[in-house]
């Protein structure tokens, strides 16, 4: 195959007919997704969006519950954008970028229990329909919190339960799962983290994918203060994708917050390793990105401080994917080091 093609290489079913599974038909799911279509906001209907990229996505994201958690309206849309796009041979195929993204952060949160010695608090902040806590054999011993609207959480558990019981080798592999429903822009979620059994003191996880640029500025700031407050309780990992300023004022954006350099912004609010990511890094390709005329390959050569494209004059829209940490040891470190200086 023509490598330059290779994040277009979808197989040639999911190309032609997208089969759905018998699941969707049910009664019960559909009317779950009745729910969803006709009561749930933009911010909720998202979680969908996002399971539907994993599952078309599938030959390179091992999510076998996806789809059913997608639902049949979103994993259309999404059939249909990339059936376009192989028609008009695109150089990006709709969903690379949820599925670099899933990939990404599926590959720090192993990284980051192993330096842990295998055991955490992984909490997911909009955790959607996300399923970690049944797909990376990584968390077994982890503790997993997943917080989001007490919607999305019941409507989640209520499929999940239909998916379960009917197929066979699926099954929890996290040590324990907690959903927590709460809305982050509140003053009282890590409260209400803390009464569902969450430890401050014990090493954590934090995992913002997909969320952080629906807050408005004061409401992610806020969020990213709590987590890292906890660098100076315990060793403490943030795992985040930021949008940067372009890609919030697009036209019709519904995204808010944006950081054009985290990696300055997250120390100064407490943590001490940063590491930044743009899809098609060599952490960030996962065989997907060949192409290097390709729109993500094309902009991380562009310095970041460039804001628009020399070659055309459109705006550069960036996804950061960003790996910080901290730990009290850090802490004394740098303020020991800060005195002697
Ligand atoms: C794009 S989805 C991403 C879901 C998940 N992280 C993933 O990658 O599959 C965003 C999720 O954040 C949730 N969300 C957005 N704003 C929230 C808030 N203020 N409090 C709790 N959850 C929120 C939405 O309900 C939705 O499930």
């Amino acid at each position: 195959m023509d490598s330059s093609k290779q994040e277009n290489a979808l197989p040639q079913d999911q190309e032609l007919e997208l089969k759905l599974p018998h699941l969707l038909s049910t009664k019960t799911v559909r009317e779950l997704y009745t729910q969803i279509v006709n009561e749930w906001d933009f911010l909720r209907k998202s979680a969908c969006q996002t399971a539907a990229g994993r599952a078309l996505w599938k030959h390179v994201i091992d999510d076998p519950l996806a789809e059913v958690l997608a639902g049949e309206t979103y994993l259309r849309n999404l059939h249909e954008k990339i059936k376009k796009d192989r028609h008009n041979n695109a150089r990006e195929t709709s969903g690379v970028i949820l599925a670099v993204r899933t990939l990404w952060f599926d590959s720090k949160i192993e990284a980051a229990l192993d330096s842990f010695g295998g055991a955490a608090q992984v909490v997911l902040l909009g955790a959607g329909m996300d399923t970690r806590a049944y797909r990376l054999s990584c968390l077994k011993e982890c503790d997993v919190f997943e917080v989001d609207f007490p919607e999305v959480l019941q409507v989640k558990a209520a499929l999940l339960q239909v998916a379960l019981e009917s197929t066979e080798n699926l099954r929890l592999m996290a040590k324990s799962l907690t959903r927590v429903a709460t809305d982050i822009r509140e003053n009282d979620w890590l409260e209400k983290l803390q009464l569902s059994g969450f430890v401050p003191e014990k090493n954590t996880i934090w995992v913002l994918e997909g969320i952080i640029y629906y807050l408005s500025h004061s409401q992610a700031m806020q969020v990213l203060k709590v987590v890292a407050e906890k660098c100076t309780l315990t060793h403490t990992v943030l795992l985040a994708d930021f949008m940067n300023k372009a890609s919030t004022t697009l036209s019709n954006s519904t995204f808010h917050f944006y950081s054009d350099w985290p990696d300055q912004l997250l120390p100064s609010l407490g943590f001490s390793h940063v590491k930044l990511s743009q899809i098609g890094d060599a952490d960030a390709h996962f065989g997907l990105m060949h192409d290097p005329l390709n729109l993500f390959n094309k902009l991380r050569n562009l310095p970041r401080s460039v804001e628009t494209h020399p070659d055309d004059g459109t705006p550069c829209c960036r996804l950061y994917l960003v790996q910080a940490s901290g730990s009290p040891d850090q802490n004394n470190f740098l303020e020991n080091h800060a005195n002697v200086i």
